[in-house]
């Protein structure tokens, strides 16, 4: 069959930040009925590699390194004339904000299909955008030198984040609504103290700099004072590059600026995301962009946990710590669903030795009331992210949570499991098949220790009181139903739900 002729530059429009839309631009490279090129949108430059040409119909992939990882987006498409209909389809554990623009969940519907028409031509306003990027200062980097604790987090940050329910779509009603809720519904007094806005609130830089929250922000002090005035601590977003992964206006080269300005909106916590960053800067200069922020924050004068997001690339669990974060991320996007909960949670084994009080892995945020998980999935989630001393921010609309969901996350037990004063992540003390028993040394001497069924089916799970080095039975107390059992000489099994789990306090 005849190659058609896609050679050339050709423009679609995508929705972009606050609905509004943005160019993505395609310049192609045709041999016969090959091709490749690069996708430009404000994100920067991806690769295109493998493109086919067959009659009108074509394929081609678009390498993305927006997670940290490289992942490769399949478009498929079909050629009329000078109109080229694509869609693209989302691999499998691609989350919100991935390659090709703002979405998240429910937020620009970025999951499964996307379509999207392209015409030839250049686009105007997207090269306008990249000259206006390439103008911006670039950041000079600090030396690299380990800084001192900030002195905050001493226990797993506890909260709140818009993120995995809303997407993009927060505004300062939700941020209001959802202080009063956390605070009327006991969330808050059970620890969930931190409310953090995410990717989305975001609007212009004016003309001396200062970054503008947009239309759905009227007032963001106004709005610090109101979630202080519930006894909450305000959290907000950013990222060390030009943009954030929803393509907002990111910090970089205005650090010191956005530093100052949050605090003195009395920002309490910040979320600082790789993003757009990961193709400014090499990995091995990670760290010292992370301390620039760091010290721009220390600089502006107010406690600020810091909390620092590249997706758990380069080992980021033994320098964070020393570049002043409070927390890092240590993977990709959670999602929805058990396989991603599970896959994610179960791989943080060995990162337990980097983490301590003022320092936290962050296997990302709670999913938990969202939908997807069943209410023993809930419950292992949130076993999991105890035993791993994660931060523990709710992911969920707490205005309208059901009574399972806020007994799920608000179990004094399970939270003091957490909160534990010794700090120390736990890990796992032994796999067999699907069951996973997991243990975390508590400051009273005690372990908590977590039995999992990962198994589709419910079983018996066992734990003996020798593999925690223990010659007489200990006295166990279940955490999840707050009652003591009667330990067995030699040990103790108990019954777990399919992906189940068993959560015991285990005192010698
Ligand atoms: C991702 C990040 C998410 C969310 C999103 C916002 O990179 O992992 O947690 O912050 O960006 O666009």
């Amino acid at each position: 069959m005849f190659a058609a002729g896609i050679n050339g530059s050709w423009v679609a429009q995508r929705p972009g930040p606050g609905g509004q839309a943005t160019d993505t631009q395609f310049n192609f490279v045709q041999e016969g009925d090959a091709f490749t090129g690069t996708m430009l949108s404000t994100m920067g430059s991806q690769k295109i590699v493998n493109g086919r040409i067959d009659g009108d119909a074509i394929t081609f992939e678009v390498i993305a390194n927006m997670m940290g990882q490289e992942r490769r987006m399949t478009y498929q498409g079909k050629l009329e004339g000078d109109t080229l209909r694509l869609t693209m389809l989302m691999p499998a554990g691609v989350g919100p904000g991935g390659p090709g623009g703002p979405g998240g969940p429910g937020g620009g519907g970025m999951r499964g299909q996307r379509e999207i028409v392209a015409r030839r031509g250049v686009s105007e306003s997207l090269k306008k955008q990249m000259e206006a990027d390439a103008r911006r200062p670039k950041p000079t980097l600090p030396e690299r030198k380990a800084l001192a604790p900030n002195g905050l987090a001493q226990t797993p940050p506890m909260g709140w984040n818009s993120w995995n329910k809303f997407g993009t779509r927060v505004s300062d009603q939700l941020v209001r609504e959802t202080a009063d809720a956390l605070a009327s519904t006991g969330m808050r007094d059970a620890g969930y103290i931190y409310l953090t806005i995410d990717d989305g609130w975001q609007g212009a830089r004016d003309e001396a700099g200062n970054l503008r929250p947009n239309e759905r922000f009227p007032d963001m002090k106004a709005l610090g004072d109101y979630v202080h005035a519930k006894g909450l601590k305000f959290g907000i977003y950013s990222s060390p590059g030009p943009r954030t992964c929803g393509r907002f206006e990111g910090s970089y080269g205005y650090e010191a600026r956005d530093a100052a300005m949050f605090a003195s909106w009395g920002v309490d916590f910040l979320k600082y995301d790789l993003c757009s960053a990961g193709q400014m800067f090499a990995e091995a200069d990670q760290p010292r962009l992370f301390q620039l922020m760091a010290e721009h924050l220390r600089a502006a004068g107010r406690p600020i946990v810091y909390s620092i997001s590249q997706y758990g690339r380069a080992n980021v669990q033994d320098w964070a710590a020393s570049t002043g974060a409070n927390m890092w991320r240590t993977t990709f996007d959670i999602r929805d669903q058990w396989a991603s909960v599970a896959q994610i949670g179960f791989a943080q084994n060995g990162l337990e030795k980097a983490a301590g009080p003022g320092r936290w892995n962050d296997p990302d945020m709670l999913e938990i009331g969202n939908g997807g998980l069943s209410a023993d999935e809930s419950r292992s989630h949130m076993a999991l992210w105890t035993m791993l001393a994660a931060p523990l921010m709710a992911g969920n609309d707490v205005r309208s949570m059901g009574k399972e969901t806020l007994e799920v996350l608000t179990n004094r037990e399970v939270l003091a499991v957490s909160q534990d004063a010794l700090g120390r992540q736990g890990y796992r003390l032994a796999q067999e098949g699907e069951a996973e028993t997991w243990v975390k040394p508590l400051k009273d001497g005690a372990w908590a220790v977590a039995l999992f069924n990962r198994g589709n089916a419910p079983a018996e799970l066992k734990l003996a009181w020798s593999a925690l080095g223990l010659k007489k039975p200990p006295k166990v107390r279940d955490l999840w139903q707050g009652r003591e059992l009667t330990a067995g000489a030699g040990g103790l099994a108990g019954t777990a739900a399919a992906h189940g789990v068993l959560l015991w306090k285990v005192t010698p």
